[in-house]
């Protein structure tokens, strides 16, 4: 994603990135997928990380990872954990705009795209309602959103000799604390402790949650990927899908929409409570069509149009990754305040599929 701080692959960037590519150069996308697909583990586990190079730029490298611990680990070195899976609306997109000379391509990638949701539905769903858990911050993808403050605060983390490469590319004050950094690494050794089984790790992880954005996003590409696999006419794989799809629209409002907040929140399961705060992964479930038009007429009234985060375009704009009007507000650092631009299109789609066109057209 970026020289220097980012120099290998991140499973969601690499998503985005091969949109931009299908814009400019199908070849490239297909590469940046297929190159990602290497990383994948045989139990269908999409790594957070593929080390499709050699840099010493960034930490934590392959070393401090080590999954050659897990039996499923593939030969390509990876990460030990997952980021949202974005890839299954990401090839219907690349679909929608090069048609039927894709079909070879989709054909090529739709097992692993399969096998990578049945791993999620099979290890991740504690109790069987389609909602998936997540076990780490950087498998949110929002790293040091505000939301994990509480997490944190739980947890007695030993101290690290952290050998931080990111705050010698970029200003330390857009960055996490070092103090967050011993949490993110605690949670790395307490995996590897476990040899990366998911049992133990559904068992006994501190950080535990069920995530608006990332289980919205694996129901929207539940949605690409049965578009795609009728057209191949894969009836099994789509059936499976299907039911996938069903349980999770079942239990996701109910469980993950605060009528507090008027908006979607994350649910920690190892402290079974609701995390109650705002934040841009908050809106995305109108990307994948889960509110009724009268939620999302609600969420989009009390929030963008008179609420937190409709302040004057100079100010802020649509939509900040954490709801400004928080003390925890920070507009500098990363997932604390600031916009990015990739959560900020799959707003743009969902305000689109609900109908806000002009609302729409600001975000974007
Ligand atoms: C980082 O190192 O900041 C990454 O976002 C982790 O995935």
């Amino acid at each position: 994603p970026c020289e220097g701080l980012y120099p290998f692959q991140w499973n969601w960037d690499s998503g985005f990135i091969a949109l931009g590519w299908g814009l400019l150069d199908v070849e490239r996308a297909k590469m940046e997928i297929r190159s990602l697909l290497l990383g994948q583990w045989q139990n269908g586990f999409l790594p957070h990380i593929v080390f499709h190079n050699e840099a010493e730029t960034y930490f934590p490298g392959p070393d401090v990872w080590d999954v050659g611990r897990s039996r499923f680990a593939p030969e390509k070195k990876t990460s030990g954990i997952t980021q949202p899976p974005v890839l299954g609306f990401v090839v219907e997109f690349l679909y929608d705009r090069h048609g039927d000379a894709l079909m070879d391509f989709i054909a090529e990638v739709f097992p692993a795209l399969y096998a990578w949701h049945a791993y999620l539905y099979t290890h991740r769903d504690l109790h069987n309602e389609g909602l998936v858990y997540i076990c780490h911050n950087w498998e949110a993808g929002t790293d040091n959103t505000p939301v994990w403050d509480a997490i944190w605060e739980g947890m007695d983390s030993p101290s690290y000799d952290l050998n931080r490469r990111d705050t010698q590319h970029v200003d330390a004050a857009n960055r996490p604390s070092n103090r967050e950094y011993e949490h993110y690494i605690h949670l790395v050794e307490l995996f590897k402790s476990w040899d990366y089984e998911d049992a133990k790790i559904g068992a006994n992880s501190p950080f535990l949650i069920q995530d608006p954005l990332f289980n919205a996003l694996l129901m929207r590409s539940n949605e690409g990927l049965i578009r795609l696999g009728k057209l191949l006419g894969l009836e099994a794989e789509v059936a499976r899908l299907e039911q996938w799809q069903e349980r999770s629209l079942k239990h996701f409002h109910k469980k993950l929409y605060s009528p507090l907040n008027k908006a979607y929140v994350y649910y920690d399961l190892r402290n079974e409570r609701r995390l109650e705060a705002v934040s841009s992964s908050s809106f995305v479930p109108l990307f994948a069509g889960i509110p009724s038009p009268s939620i999302a007429r609600e969420m989009v009234v009390h929030h963008f149009e008179k609420g937190r985060f409709s302040g004057p375009r100079d100010e802020y704009y649509l939509c900040a990754s954490f709801d400004p009007t928080s003390e925890a507000f920070d507009p500098g650092r990363y997932w604390r305040g600031p916009v990015w631009v990739n959560l900020n299109w799959l707003l743009y789609h969902g305000l689109r599929r609900y109908g806000f066109g002009a609302l729409a057209e600001n975000v974007r």
